[in-house]
């Protein structure tokens, strides 16, 4: 199969750049920048993704110096660029101005990147440090005002680098310019199409089960479920046995529905496995969002360890089935130089012991979420099931906040100053939850705004601002009920994980749920996370409402739902016995994560 390799030198947005070669027709798979060049050579090209860092820093991620010796086509972008000139005697100097945002190209020379494109053209640009002076052999293709070299070329070696990203949708012709390096440089046919690789992924499963049966947990998700449809289609019903663990932090009713489904697909029966009493009991004391998910993946494993004994399963003749995919595996550190930033519940230590041993089958392990959809309409899954929101693996867990301790909101005077500019008030609570900020994970408190009406064109910048400009804080949420919500009187409150408050969660959300379909928004948003905040006035406690655009999980934007729609349903919202409030998250990823821990 034709395919190009991204280097990742620890961008996020690394994912964007292969996401962008397979939209494209051409698989792509993402590799560490460090990676023997030796390997490179069964590409058909390879991309030097941006990164953070400087070429300058001693820890920097660095290629193997053989890597500029390669004979294929390359694209370095931003970093990667930066590195191609570093390493071919070109001059890359630290930056007296910083370049963020759009920025018009001006292009000199077209062929072969920038052929049949308007000669200006917008482009997005985020660097610090430039090329000052090309490698030998190049030649500037296109310059911008702040930038003189912000795409160079050798043609006779077929390397290429572009100092602004082709990947993101603000580079008005980034998916031209990527169309032309695939066809124009790399000659690549661009026929890879995720729905056409049913058989060769059945294929696949064969050769790595070898016969033996394959446990499955399924979670109801889209993931699992595609993996589990291809595995019995694969190796047939009989050898493949799923199990649904009832860890009770699904959503309202949905253990019930999930079974009903299996039946109706005629996928074999599904083991219903109840483990409420033990999920609770491990969770009771837990505040931290890493530790949920360590305990959660490891009890997932411990209760697979026991099924397997009392089923009778041996260790030569079985394996565990996952619907791990492909940016879960990345995002888990899957790839070397990127952070992690959560802990994936099938990337636990126990499963990687299990890796090790060959035991693990990942059907979907090569695939984004939208080819997984793909694939799932092949094998004929009713849409309502593959339309479905993502869920993460540890569920509502991670979407119920705890605190150990008591603590008042805070008025921080220069985030306030900022929110009275733009017409806002501002609260700093101390309530942790999770972000991504350049590149690293970070666990920062929450600003709520309150004061005046939502209103996105003044409240969503102020929102980027504050988490730009303020470290303590890494995600900014609007208070919508009540309408007169003030800081004072308000309390963070000692909060664990009960059976009571994921009830109210699983309430929540199920009205949330209904909500988003009555009014078509399921369809407009990736994802709607409904978050139990331990946020109190009168004993009672908060729910805060995330909805979130999104292509693929990697960033998203706080969705802009009609305010008076969200009046509705928080007047829905408050109308459940025990919240008292209702928050609408405004953060985009980065710096705040979908899922809050
Ligand atoms: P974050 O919160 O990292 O989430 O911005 C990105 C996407 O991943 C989902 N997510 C998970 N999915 N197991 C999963 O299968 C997990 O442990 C997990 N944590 C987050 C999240 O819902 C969002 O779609």
């Amino acid at each position: 199969m034709e395919k190009v390799a991204v280097l990742d030198s620890g961008g996020q947005y690394c994912h964007l750049i292969a996401r962008k070669v397979r939209e494209l027709g051409v698989y792509a798979e993402i590799l560490p920048i460090g990676v023997s060049p030796k390997k490179l050579k069964k590409y058909q090209g390879v991309i030097l993704s941006g990164g953070p860092a400087s070429v300058f820093l001693p820890d920097s991620p660095q290629p193997q110096k053989s890597l500029f010796q390669l004979e294929r086509p390359m694209l370095g972008i931003c970093y990667g660029h930066q590195l191609m000139a570093h390493y071919m005697d070109g001059v890359v100097e630290r930056g007296e101005t910083h370049e963020f945002g759009r920025a018009d190209l001006r292009v000199k020379h077209p062929k072969p990147l920038f052929e049949d494109l308007f000669r200006r053209q917008r482009v997005w640009m985020s660097h610090g440090d430039h090329v000052s002076k090309l490698p030998p052999g190049f030649i500037t293709l296109a310059d911008t005002r702040e930038c003189s070299i912000a795409a160079m070329g050798d043609s006779n070696r077929k390397y290429f680098g572009l100092q602004f990203h082709p990947e993101v949708v603000h580079t008005a012709y980034g998916r031209d310019i990527l169309w032309n390096f695939l066809r124009n440089v790399c000659q690549c046919r661009m026929d890879w199409r995720p729905e056409e690789r049913v058989e060769q992924v059945e294929t696949q499963i064969r050769k790595a089960a070898r016969g033996r049966r394959v446990l499955f947990f399924l979670s109801g998700g889209v993931d699992s479920t595609v993996a589990y449809a291809l595995t019995v289609k694969a190796l047939g019903a009989e050898l493949v046995h799923g199990v649904y663990v009832d860890t009770g932090f699904m959503r309202k009713g949905e253990t019930g529905e999930i079974q009903k489904a299996f039946s109706d697909l005629g996928l074999g029966s599904l083991e219903v496995v109840p483990a409420q009493g033990r999920f609770f009991g491990a969770l009771r004391d837990v505040v931290d969002p890493e530790q949920k998910r360590r305990i959660i993946g490891r009890l997932f494993v411990d209760i697979q360890d026991q099924i397997l004994e009392q089923d009778g399963f041996t260790d030569h003749d079985w394996m565990l089935g996952q619907g791990t995919i492909y940016p879960d595996r990345i995002e888990s550190g899957g790839s070397g130089s990127a952070a992690v930033i959560k802990t994936h519940h099938n990337r636990v230590e126990r499963i990687q012991e299990l890796i090790k041993e060959d035991r693990i089958i990942e059907p979907l392990g090569e695939f984004y979420k939208d080819e997984v959809r793909a694939l799932g309409r092949v094998l004929g899954l009713p849409r309502q099931l593959i339309d479905r929101h993502p869920f993460p693996g540890p569920a509502l867990a991670i979407r119920c906040l705890c605190s150990r301790r008591e603590a008042k909101p805070e008025i921080d005077r220069d985030i306030d100053s900022l929110a009275k500019a733009a017409g806002y008030r501002a609260a700093l609570l101390p309530l942790l939850s999770v972000g991504v900020q350049g590149d690293s994970r970070s666990y920062a408190k929450l600003t709520v705004l309150y004061g005046k009406p939502l209103d996105y064109r003044t409240a969503l910048p102020l929102a980027t601002k504050i988490t730009n400009k303020f470290r303590q804080t890494n995600r900014v949420a609007f208070a919508v009920a009540p309408k007169k919500w003030r800081p004072a009187g308000c309390k963070i409150r000692r909060a664990t994980l009960t059976r009571k408050r994921i009830q109210i969660l699983q309430d929540a959300d199920h009205i949330v749920t209904d909500f988003l379909r009555e009014n078509g928004f399921y369809r407009r948003v990736w994802q709607c996370p409904v978050v139990l905040v331990p946020l109190t006035v009168g004993g009672g406690e908060t729910i805060a409402l995330r909805p979130v655009t999104s292509v693929d999980g990697m960033t998203a934007e706080a969705a802009q739902l009609l305010p008076s729609k969200i009046d509705i349903v928080a007047r829905r919202l408050m109308a459940l016995p025990g919240v008292e409030a209702v928050l609408y998250d405004l953060s985009h990823k980065p710096p705040s994560t979908i899922e809050w821990e």
